[in-house]
């Protein structure tokens, strides 16, 4: 019989991470698959534009939850997806990543009995202050499969008392839709449309809460970046939330950083492969930098994808003035030596799919025997 399996998505890095899964599952007759879009992100920018770049298919269900706290929004998102669930009674849900409409899935599905899997399991920035950290933990903690994109993963999840034959380690589905991607994206003329001119040039991007929601420590980091500038022109694509609190901060910028809209995912994509560096609070753009082979200071203390540092050319920059320029003079004049890391391969999709056809059968093993 075929097998319905919910994949849930709703906040912008959710995006790149379902298209190679939903692409992968598509190829099996065993599975049907089904989207589900929670609305966490809602403008065009933040959303619609990526699910036609990645050739998502639309969701079967959209259910606008929009923005709000975070209990307001993971509320929402867990009393609008109940009913749909109990309608469409999938085999599994599975839900990516770390974000709001992650951990409410997971709730949700668990909850009704249905099994969860969770794809990016086990990473962990062993920072409870990131609203990220505790959905990471909460999903992990209820999900019956558990697919991990680095050694790291396995090993915090063991640490945490998960059973090894919950654990494939299957790779990064960012990376697939990366590697699929970037020649198109490579020819975006994203540089004319800005007029960016300058062949040397730095990307910036900063959302986190605990960056951006002080006028303060925004402050600090702008004036870090405003320094750098000097040395290197800086592209700054905003996110929503950061854009709101420049405004009402009042904080200046130097005139070689220029804001831009949120970007599409070809020309961020496109901006990240030709920046000389980039300047990011980001947990994916840690990873796509590293598979690009382009310098990228992080702007936190911590990160929970450490093997962007192992193998990468990640490098954690902290978030005071200080620490940012020390270490932007460290990498400003070097090449940092780049490997991949190990199953960043584009072919997680189809290590997923082979995870999913495993689990599956085991599960009907147990049941068979069970009724022997
Ligand atoms: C969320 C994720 C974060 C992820 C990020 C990527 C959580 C806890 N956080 O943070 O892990 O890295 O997405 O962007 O799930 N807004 C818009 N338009 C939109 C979406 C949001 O204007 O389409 C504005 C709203 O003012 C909203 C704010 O951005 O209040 C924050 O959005 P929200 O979804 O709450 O969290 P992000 O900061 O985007």
């Amino acid at each position: 019989m075929t097998k319905r399996l919910v994949v849930l998505a709703g906040a912008r890095p959710n995006f790149m991470k379902v298209a190679p899964l939903m692409a992968a599952i598509a190829e099996d007759r065993e599975f049907e698959n089904i989207l589900i879009h929670t609305g966490q992100h809602y403008d065009d920018s933040m959303s619609g534009s990526f699910l036609r770049d990645l050739q998502i298919p639309p969701p079967r269900h959209h259910l606008q939850v929009g923005s709000g706290t975070h209990a307001q929004q993971t509320a929402e998102i867990m009393r609008r997806l109940e009913p749909v669930l109990i309608q469409e009674a999938p085999a599994g849900v599975i839900v990516v990543g770390d974000v709001n409409s992650t951990v409410a899935g997971a709730l949700v599905g668990s909850k009704l009995g249905i099994p969860i899997i969770h794809a990016e399991a086990g990473l962990r920035s062993f920072d409870r202050t990131m609203p990220e950290e505790i959905n990471r933990m909460v999903t992990d903690a209820i999900s019956d499969l558990l697919l991990v994109t680095e050694e790291s993963g396995r090993t915090n999840l063991l640490r945490e008392g998960k059973d090894d034959k919950e654990i494939v380690f299957v790779g990064n589905l960012m990376v697939d839709s990366l590697r699929r991607h970037l020649e198109d994206a490579l020819k975006s003329d994203v540089r004319a449309r800005l007029q960016i001119n300058e062949p040397l040039f730095g990307l910036v991007t900063l959302h986190r809460p605990a960056n951006v929601d002080s006028a303060e420590k925004l402050s600090e980091i702008v004036e870090a970046l405003s320094v750098i500038a000097e040395d290197l022109p800086l592209y700054w694509p905003v996110h929503p939330r950061t854009r709101t609190r420049l405004q009402t901060g009042g904080i200046q910028l130097s005139p070689r950083i220029r804001l831009l809209d949120p970007l599409s995912y070809f020309d961020f994509l496109h901006m990240q492969a030709k920046s000389h560096a980039i300047f990011t609070d980001s947990g994916g753009i840690q990873e796509e930098s590293t598979v690009l082979g382009v310098k990228c200071l992080t702007l936190r203390d911590n990160t929970e994808r450490p093997a962007t540092i192992e193998y990468g050319t990640n490098r954690l920059a902290g978030t005071s003035k200080d620490s940012i320029l020390k270490a932007w003079l460290d990498i400003r004049d070097r090449d940092l030596k780049a490997r991949i890391p190990p199953l960043w391969d584009g072919k997680a999709g189809l290590r997923c799919h082979a995870a999913l056809r495993h689990f599956f059968d085991m599960r009907e093993t147990g049941r068979q025997a069970k009724h022997a």
